[in-house]
């Protein structure tokens, strides 16, 4: 297997509290990982250190054989490397198509000045922008809320929303935090399902979530982080099995996502 993401000693300080402590892992092409914990374990933290949206204190990225270290997320966003936010990140104001269309920018702008005068190759990314869009739509089977207004959406379609978002920008690894939070159990397998279809295109996924239930039926492999450190690795069925993190963290999430 073909190691796509490889993170090494990373760390990451706010004042006196180390948020991530010399955390190592690494995520394979094609790959579904988790990362789960308790609140306040870092996860999040890991995603914006890793999406390039806060630096790290110590450590080293790598992304597809190049150290990306201390790289900005545009650029990170450049190489293929896209995170969704834990908060429904949609652009509310505008169209299902139209957030879409977004997400295609975030590989592809042509700069302010192109776009503003309508070059050639503005014109030519801008149409490109937007048949990519329309292909995602109907992949996913979104093209009948093309022309909703985001914030019209089910907050269920919203999550999804996020993850079509990233896609646009053809990523090869996108980082999801929490994509199911605060969803049905019904709204939570359609964006399960939307992630395994994401996989299928040879996209790899790094996935945070509380809901147990939706982390064993996504996930190839899972680690768990407790205040800052990885404490366990493994298939779900292991870590799942392990008393450090039964004791650590499952305990009451686990009771929870078993009665849903
Ligand atoms: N910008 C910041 N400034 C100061 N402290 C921060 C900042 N971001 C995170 N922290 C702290 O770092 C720790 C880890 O936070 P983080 O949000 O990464 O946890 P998490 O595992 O994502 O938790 P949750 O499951 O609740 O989302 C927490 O104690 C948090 O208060
Ligand atoms: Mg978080």
């Amino acid at each position: 297997m073909t190691t796509l993401l490889e993170v090494s000693g990373l760390t990451r300080r706010f004042g006196g509290l180390v948020a991530v402590n010399d955390l190592s892992f690494q995520i394979n092409e094609g790959e579904i990982v988790g990362l789960i914990g308790p609140n306040g374990a870092g996860k999040t933290t890991v995603v914006n250190l890793v999406s390039g949206v806060i630096r790290p204190n110590a450590g080293t990225i790598r992304f597809a054989g190049a150290d990306v270290t201390n790289q900005p997320s545009h650029r990170l966003a450049s190489r293929g490397l896209v995170r969704t936010f834990q908060s429904t990140a949609v652009y509310r104001e505008c169209t299902v198509r139209e957030n879409a269309e977004r997400g295609t920018f975030l590989q592809c702008y042509p700069g302010h000045l192109a776009a503003f005068l309508g070059t050639p190759h503005a014109r030519a990314m801008h149409k490109a922008g937007r048949e990519r869009a329309a292909e995602l739509l109907a992949w996913l089977g979104l093209e009948h809320l093309a022309d909703t207004k985001a914030n019209a959406l089910p907050y269920g379609h919203q999550k999804t929303l996020g993850i079509v978002i990233a896609l646009a920008a053809q990523p090869r690894l996108i980082l999801l935090d929490e994509p199911v939070a605060g969803l049905s159990a019904e709204e939570t397998d359609h964006v399960r399902d939307t992630i395994l279809r994401v996989r299928e295109r040879g996209i790899s996924v790094m996935v945070i979530d509380h809901n147990m239930r939706f982390i064993k039926g996504l996930c190839d492999r899972l680690f768990v982080s407790a205040q800052g450190c990885k404490i366990a690795e493994g298939t779900p069925e292991e870590v799942l099995a392990n008393p450090q993190v039964i004791e650590a963290y499952l305990g009451k999430a686990y009771a929870v996502a078993e009665r849903q």
